[in-house]
């Protein structure tokens, strides 16, 4: 039987998950880190109260929740390693009880013919290294830069495909621009350093991995394509400054090695440019990512300034572009967020026809709906919207491998409802339900129709 909508062979059907958000972090022996203690300190700025103590306790029922995914048709899975499980406080002795959970949940996955692939940072900074200023910190990149290779040195025979870190422009547009992340700071200057200091970590464990071991290496970026209001050219300009800021900050360098040149002289112009150290340049041209995981969620839409900017004001992003919101859009109400699923076959031409077609995969896309209940019948969520958002950004994705683009695979977020940072568990993504007083999992119809997807590597419409 033919489909009308047909993968390619091998292509990776799966989702992603993250350390923090699945663990629970008050067991074997892990370290603090920011979520931990922001929480601590601030537990009202959490959804109803959440923290991430116990989420959806993966730490214990990680056997259970890899059969699940084998039911339904995974062949890949993403999770991360947190940095202050495996070395609590983030430099010195590794913890034993983590190495083993890892390598357990490693070797469970690879016994269930699920390929691991492993990130190595998904927001989850150490506080004692946050405490030391966290990656404005130069001596942070070098304890990271040891951490991956602890990681790699244990972990690396089994697994093959790593990220040195997922959307690592969120902690700086969190922690430092927007005040939804640990440390709450809003200062540009500082955030530009932490983007720039990510992407000197990400490079030296891109040097480290390809020097001493056999897969392949990438980074997981949310790219956000920026559409402008018009093609006024005050319209372009703000949309072309945005791309700048959110995706070509880490895009060009990770792939191309290089900042783009409009991206550095308007920092400059601003007295807003990184400090740097001899030999950095070198450093990120000489060691580039092999595969690109791509985060999509939204579009990004914007137009010129309605108003200028107050020059007393500190220097933000936002000094260039105002938000649009485009009349007639089509939204996810609970989110708050756009769906637009052609932006996902924008991102892969646009990867195809500046990026050199590096090899790439989605890596997360997903939708989070809120009190997910109301659409239980006979025990299940029957939840039609979230098939109809994947096979949406499926069809474009397969035209984007018609066209030629270098597309490996499909991950949702998430395999199981989790954790989501300050929202706790109000948005829940996955295609399992979880019930947080009994920690029961339950299938979403979601998850019988992709296992049916998996199965037979795509979909009729
Ligand atoms: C991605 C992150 O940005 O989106 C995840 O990698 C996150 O960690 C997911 O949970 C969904 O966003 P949110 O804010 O609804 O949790």
């Amino acid at each position: 039987m033919t489909l009308n909508y047909q993968f390619p062979k091998g292509f990776w059907w799966g989702s992603a998950a993250s350390a923090t958000q699945t663990e629970g972090s008050n067991q074997g022996d892990k370290g603090k880190n920011i979520w931990d203690h922001w929480f601590e300190i601030e537990p009202n700025r959490f959804f109803e109260g959440v923290g991430p103590d116990l989420t959806s306790d993966f730490y214990n029922r990680y056997k259970e929740d890899i059969s699940n995914m084998k039911a339904i048709g995974h062949n890949s899975f993403r999770m991360s390693i947190s940095w202050a499980r495996l070395i609590p406080g983030g430099i010195g002795e590794v913890n034993p009880k983590a190495v083993t959970f890892y390598n357990n949940v490693i070797d469970e996955l690879i016994a269930n013919d699920i390929e691991p692939f492993v990130n190595l940072f998904h927001f989850d900074m150490p506080l004692e290294l946050q405490e030391v200023g966290g990656w404005e910190n130069r001596a942070v990149v070098n304890a990271y830069v040891d951490y991956a290779k602890v990681a790699f040195d244990l972990f690396g025979d089994r697994v093959k495909k790593w990220f040195t870190f997922n959307e690592p422009i969120v902690p700086v547009e969190g922690g430092y621009l927007y005040d939804f992340h640990y440390p709450n700071l809003v200062d540009a200057k500082k955030a530009i350093q932490v983007a720039y200091h990510t992407m000197i970590a990400s490079a030296k464990a891109v040097k480290v991995y390809h020097a001493q071991y056999d897969g392949k290496i990438g980074i997981v970026l949310n790219l956000t394509p920026s559409y402008p209001r018009s093609q006024n050219p005050a319209d372009l300009k703000a949309s072309h400054i945005c791309d700048l800021f959110f995706n070509r900050s880490f895009l060009d360098p990770a792939v191309k090695g290089e900042y783009p040149e409009d991206l550095i002289e308007l920092l400059e112009e601003h007295g807003h440019l990184p400090k740097t150290e001899a030999g950095d340049q070198a450093l990120l041209k000489e060691n580039t990512i092999d595969l690109l995981g791509v985060n999509y969620y939204q579009p990004r839409r914007v137009k010129a300034k309605e108003n200028l900017p107050n020059p007393y004001s500190p220097f933000m992003p936002d000094w260039f572009f105002d938000n649009y919101e485009m009349p007639g859009r089509k939204m996810n109400p609970y989110r708050g967020w756009e769906i637009y699923e052609k932006g996902i076959y924008d991102i892969m031409i646009n990867l195809k026809e500046n990026y050199g077609n590096i090899e790439s995969f989605i890596s997360e896309n997903g939708m989070g709906v809120q009190n997910e209940e109301r659409f239980l019948k006979n025990g299940r969520i029957e939840d039609d919207y979230r098939i109809d958002f994947i096979k949406g950004h499926l069809k474009w994705l397969h035209k984007s491998i018609e066209q030629g683009c270098n597309v490996k695979g499909y991950h949702l977020w998430t395999f199981m409802d989790n954790w989501s940072w300050m929202n706790a568990y109000k948005n829940r993504y996955g295609f399992f339900s979880v019930n947080l007083k009994t920690q029961e999992r339950t299938a979403k119809k979601s998850a019988q129709w992709f296992a049916e997807v998996s199965r037979q590597n795509g979909f009729n419409d």
